[in-house]
């Protein structure tokens, strides 16, 4: 059964015990409190919300800013610091608290006090302004999960500067992208990465990145994590120790706007090449804050472990900031699940006690494969809630979590939300009654629908396209340097005040929705985001490529895989040197873009399946990629014995 048909055919419903129920902070009365607030005044709730759980070095008056909607402004004219938020409120009650157990690649733990958080910091918020790093610059952080990349980002937020993470895993190609577009001063990196017992080097795709194009790079501050050697280029490159002997334990916070920009963070869409979305500052934080403590009711005793890494937006709001401006302690890990074996991550959780968990449906899927035996040798008591991200989880894989991970105790807090939304959007509260493969229902004060075609909401038990209809805080300010873009992409409906999700949603009897998946073409491998369209660029920039069309197929681990069809403007080779062919090209993409971009899948023809107009039958071609055999109406086709090619592997 398909991941889809099996979420429509769900109909189990799951209540935690009344004994479970009362150790949340937010109960079910509550609960409907908050949503009847909501629901009554939209702008004074979450005002309220920002008045209590934030410290603002200049209290706003103002909730909301529709004047130039859908450009949309909250709590415009208070000032804040986020790391202040994050780190200095509570050196008064908590400095000695554990603000961040880090776990290495080979074992190795470091643990960091909020105190020696806020130290950290500093120094490195210090060490920024001593190399001409001002409020507003950009800076690229390019490291692997280790706390220097959390200290990276929170001195950044410290001193006002906007930073822009790219993950690790992503070619200097892509680097270089991300470089020019945000118009980046610096660059933060580390000699090389440990995963699954190997070291990994990272530095030289910032030298490549840097070749051409980013001449406004002036500084690189490098942070040997490795004992890997690497080029440091003279006046340009700095070691990340050097440079902070002696910068002083201190750093006064900057105040800045609650609009000004925290970050970017460049993520795919359907058109053209990745987009810089544009978080604010007061708003973002205050959504990640909450989330962290209701979805994940973080209290001073929890271990908190989001496996995200800090290159995707996951590991923005419920690493980097969300956990910190609640006070929390949290693992980070630098890790692989499987290495030295699939029990790593249970192991992680028995050692440091860790009490709420979140992952992605991709890990669970590729850890079930190793059987529950495994998790069972590790104790894994302290967990109370588990969460889940980054794609629609199969009813298998959520009962598997239940009750193996789990043991029936723990509610799954599917969290349905994106980049562009900062934070949870569509998720339960660990009180809420669960049915396995949805998200549940809408948090306070998010305004989530259900569209048709047209743009007409749809009211009941429907399906259709998702939107939401009233701002909220931490959404997407606008796509870096490009608001016709932000307008376009994100309110399509003119004259409607929709936010267009680009997800189909279906909304059952109860009011619960359940994410069928993406409406455009974006692909969502193993929970990472790609755009059809980077991958075809990718592929005809290969100088043997003349054309080609990129789609999604379904896998059993990775949610969904990369299929390409490929026309080649020189003969198509037979035997080992097609081979040869395919394996080069699946390189060239994972040189251009990552890895994570690779086809699974290439096949070849001598033309793509057009209609008469030259336009691509891309549902052909997911038929094609499935291995169904094609029922639909091929009499437009251009060219009809294109498809025999392709089905051929
Ligand atoms: O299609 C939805 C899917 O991931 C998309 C957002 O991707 P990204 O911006 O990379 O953010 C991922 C982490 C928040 C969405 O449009 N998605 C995310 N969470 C879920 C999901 N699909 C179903 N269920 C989810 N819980």
């Amino acid at each position: 059964m398909s991941n889809i048909e099996s979420i429509l055919t769900e109909n189990r419903v799951f209540e935690v015990s009344d004994e479970i129920k009362k150790t949340f902070s937010v109960s079910e009365e509550k609960l409907a409190e908050m949503r009847a607030k909501a629901a009554e005044d939209h702008v004074g709730f979450w005002s309220d919300l920002a008045r209590e759980k934030l410290s603002w070095s200049k209290p706003f008056t103002v909730g909301l800013d529709d004047s130039k909607a859908p450009h949309y402004k909250w709590f415009t004219d208070g000032e804040l610091n986020v790391s202040y938020n994050c780190i200095d409120r509570h050196l008064q009650d908590k400095s000695d608290k554990t603000a961040i157990i880090f776990e290495g690649d080979r074992g190795d733990i470091e643990r960091y006090t909020y105190k020696e958080l806020h130290d950290q910091v500093c120094r490195f918020a210090n060490t920024l302004t001593a190399q001409g790093v001002e409020k507003g610059d950009r800076v690229i952080i390019y490291m692997p999960m280790i706390p220097q990349a959390v200290i990276a980002m929170q001195a950044c937020a410290r001193i006002g500067a906007i930073h822009s993470v790219v993950f690790g895993g992503f070619s200097a190609e892509a680097l270089r992208d991300r470089i020019v577009d945000a118009g980046a001063k610096m660059v933060i990196t580390t000699n090389g990465s440990r995963r699954g017992g190997k070291t990994i080097p990272l530095k030289h795709a910032v030298d490549t990145a840097l070749e051409k194009g980013c001449e406004q790079v002036k500084k690189v501050i490098v942070y040997r994590r490795t004992d890997d050697e690497v080029e440091m280029q003279e006046g340009r490159d700095i070691d990340w120790l050097e440079a902070e002997a002696g910068m002083s334990n201190y750093h006064d916070p900057v105040a800045v706007d609650s609009e000004h920009p925290l970050f970017l963070l460049y993520t795919s869409g359907s058109t053209g090449k990745p987009k810089g979305v544009q978080h604010s500052s007061g708003g973002y934080l205050l959504n990640a804050h909450v989330t962290n403590e209701w979805m994940f009711d973080l209290n001073d005793n929890d271990v908190f472990w989001c496996t995200a890494d800090v290159g995707w937006i996951t590991g923005h709001s419920y690493v980097a900031y969300g956990p910190l401006s609640v006070g929390a302690t949290m693992v980070m890990f630098e890790g692989v699940p499987t290495y030295p074996d699939a029990g790593r991550f249970w192991q992680v959780c028995q050692d440091h006690g860790v009490t709420v968990f979140y992952t992605a449906p991709t890990a669970i899927r590729a850890l079930m494969k190793f059987g529950a035996d495994l998790p069972k040798q590790y104790d894994l008591e302290k967990l109370r809630l588990l969460g889940t991200v980054g794609e629609p989880i199969n009813p298998e894989a959520w009962m598997w979590y239940h009750d193996v991970i789990g043991q029936g105790r723990c509610p799954i807090i599917d969290t349905w939300w994106q980049t562009e939304t900062g934070a949870h959007m569509i998720a339960p509260f660990p009180v809420t009654p669960l049915k396995p493969g949805s998200c549940t229902q809408p948090l306070p004060g998010i305004d989530a629908v259900i569209l048709d075609e047209e743009g007409n909401e749809l009211i009941g038990n429907e399906g259709g396209l998702l939107a939401i209809k009233q701002p909220w805080p931490s959404m997407i300010r606008n796509v870096w340097g490009d608001e016709e873009r932000y307008r376009n992409t994100y309110f399509p409906l003119e004259g409607k005040p929709y936010y267009v999700v680009g997800d189909s949603a279906h909304r059952d009897a109860d009011g619960y929705f359940w994410i069928l998946g993406r409406v455009d073409d974006v692909l969502n491998v193993s929970g990472h985001r790609l755009g059809t369209m980077e991958i075809e660029s990718a592929l005809v920039s290969h100088a043997k490529v003349a054309e080609a069309a990129v789609v999604g197929r379904p896998h059993d681990v990775k949610g969904e895989a990369v299929a390409a069809f490929v026309v080649l403007n020189v003969d198509l080779p037979e035997g080992d040197e097609r081979d040869a062919l395919v394996q080069e090209l699946r390189n060239w993409v994972s040189q251009e873009i990552g890895p994570i971009a690779k086809p699974d899948d290439i096949r070849f023809g001598t033309n793509l399946p057009k209609t008469r107009s030259g336009k691509i039958m891309r549902r052909l071609l997911r038929a094609i990629a499935k291995g169904e055999e094609i029922t639909q109406d091929t009499s437009t086709l251009e060219d009809p014995t294109i498809l025999d090619q392709f089905q051929k592997k």
